[in-house]
């Protein structure tokens, strides 16, 4: 089938078996390797992207629910203001160890700062609660969210 979507801001075309899950789209399709595979089943968080504006799991999404929608992943978001403010805060507090996990919680928190998300620890920590990481211990990201939440709040 022909599917039609809205790719980080740019409109596609792709001929698409309507069962291709949308996270080989973007690795196969389109070469857009920041979204990652670890566990396959939606439990990870390592694949996430936004659809229509909101965090799905992208190895859960077929085709065929992408048809007519907005995805935006890593790749995209990372260019924006917002984008490249919290991939600073990232840095600054270390809370990137081997990278794999980083996509999905990128994409979660900037779903969470979009949002009006705000530096509670608890409203973080169930924001952050589909993404696993096996690096950092957790606390890292946390404190990255919180100076991100911080600089949003004040425009930088
Ligand atoms: S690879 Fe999709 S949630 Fe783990
Ligand atoms: S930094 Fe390695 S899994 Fe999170």
């Amino acid at each position: 089938m022909k599917i039609r979507f809205t790719l980080n801001g740019k409109n596609v075309v792709l001929e698409s078996a309507p069962l291709k899950r949308l996270l080989d789209i973007l690795r196969e399709d389109y070469h857009l390797f920041g979204t990652k595979e670890s566990c396959g089943e939606g439990e990870c968080g390592a694949c996430t992207v936004l659809l229509d504006g909101k965090p799905v799991t992208s190895c859960l999404v077929n085709a065929i629910h992408v048809n007519g929608k907005k995805v935006d992943t890593v790749e995209g978001l990372s260019k924006t203001k917002l984008g490249k403010m919290l991939i600073d805060c990232f840095d600054e507090t270390n809370a990137v160890q081997c990278g794999f996990c980083f996509p999905g919680f990128f994409v979660s928190t900037y779903y969470y700062l979009l949002n009006d998300g705000d530096n509670d620890l608890e409203k973080i920590k169930k924001a952050l609660s589909g993404n696993i990481c096996r690096c950092t211990g957790y606390q890292r990201i946390f404190d990255s969210v919180k100076i991100a939440c911080a600089r949003k709040k004040v425009g930088e």
